[in-house]
């Protein structure tokens, strides 16, 4: 043999070895996780149901907030909310105070918008073909997949951010998850993946379902951002970053860009036991949203020099809130002001307390009004 087609047999037999290896360690992955998920899966109320809204409404809330959270706000959401038709009459202050607490508004607003397309189009059915699913508003490839995968079965692969940590140490991917190759092959292995699974011979009918949802739980509870327990792993033998001692250097995301910090002055200003309070404009965020008039200040500024309305020089500290949200570290110092009659303000609603209960109101100010209702009982 001379030593062209020597090299092409080493090649060939590479491939093979390759495909060998790959193939028994796709088999590996999916049986390890079915298996594992069996036995490991936490209990949580929405893996109860195969209702695609429920399961819609589920993932939309778990996109920006942790499971214990989420709980009570998917239970209630569905016992007011049950069908989708529900959603989509509801008036906005009924659903934003549904989401009160949750952050991230325009995420309830796209569930309506969406539940109403859902109506027009698809006969208050959840659509079932991924394309259509992936058109409603604020539903991305992650959430569709989730959605068309969990509810339906399908085949379709979700990457998010526990996702990228499981496959990124299994498969010992180095580079950043954030770039376009290294994320379309995060996509595909994912797709390889959860085919896999769809095509196992078992009596389950929900192996891409279950598949998927291993993939989050492992990321959740196992294969975790920081000390992962990868003694407690169904997969740390055919891991990659735990053969070659790389856990905590995959995967290689950039730091974070560093918070900002914003300082606010909030009045809680009452007249005859009454506190005014102002909805946030449309097109801002948190539009729709109540809160106490307030103004942004320079950090360490003087405050109560440029509120933009006539305050009583007398304004008496009431609480100060830390708030964090997307890269924001805010501070919102809460003032107490009584204003005498003659006073005027901008314009708003002067509400009573228990008024004010049935509102909802922006996180932040939410924790104002919860200090207030302990010093002012309705
Ligand atoms: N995170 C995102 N989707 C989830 C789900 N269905 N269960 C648990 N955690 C999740």
């Amino acid at each position: 043999m001379d030593r062209i087609q020597n090299r092409n047999l080493k090649a060939l037999q590479n491939i093979f070895v390759n495909t060998g290896n790959s193939r028994d360690k796709t088999q590996r992955i999916v049986q390890g996780l079915l298996t594992w998920f069996s036995q490991n899966a936490r209990d949580l109320p929405w893996r109860k149901t195969r209702d695609p809204y429920a399961i819609w409404i589920s993932e939309i809330m778990l996109q920006q907030t942790q499971v214990i959270t989420v709980i009570p706000f998917w239970e209630r959401w569905m016992r007011e909310l049950p069908a989708i038709q529900d959603l989509a009459k509801a008036a906005p202050d009924r659903f934003l105070k549904l989401w009160e607490g949750l952050g991230y508004y325009a995420r309830a607003r796209n569930l309506q918008s969406a539940a109403k397309l859902i109506c027009e189009k698809h006969g208050a059915r959840f659509p079932h073909e991924f394309s259509d699913v992936l058109a409603l508003p604020g539903i991305g490839r992650y959430t569709a997949g989730a959605i068309c995968s969990i509810a339906f079965n399908q085949p379709q692969p979700i990457v998010d951010g526990n996702v990228i940590r499981v496959l990124t140490r299994l498969f010992g991917m180095t580079g950043n998850p954030k770039e376009k190759t290294v994320n379309q092959q995060l996509w595909a292995t994912a797709g390889q993946l959860v085919e896999q699974a769809g095509k196992l011979k078992t009596k389950s009918r929900d192996n891409c379902s279950h598949f998927n949802q291993s993939m989050m739980e492992l990321g959740a509870l196992i294969c975790t951002p920081r000390q992962p327990r990868c003694p407690d792993c169904p997969l740390q033998k055919c891991c990659t970053a735990r053969q070659e001692n790389r856990v905590d250097s995959i995967p290689n995301l950039i730091k974070r860009t560093e918070a900002t910090k914003r300082v606010f002055t909030a009045f809680v200003i009452e007249k005859n036991g009454r506190f005014l309070v102002q909805q946030r404009p449309s097109k801002v965020v948190n539009a729709g949203l109540w809160e106490f008039p307030n103004v942004e200040v320079a950090e360490g500024g003087a405050s109560q020099e440029i509120h933009p309305f006539e305050i009583p020089s007398r304004a008496m500290p009431l609480c100060t809130i830390k708030h964090s949200i997307t890269r924001y570290r805010i501070t919102l110092a809460a003032f107490r002001a009584t204003l005498r009659t003659r006073q005027t303000v901008q314009s708003g609603a002067w509400l009573a307390m228990a008024e004010l209960q049935q509102l909802a109101f922006t996180s932040a100010h939410r924790k104002i009004l919860n200090h207030l209702a302990k010093v002012e009982p309705a």
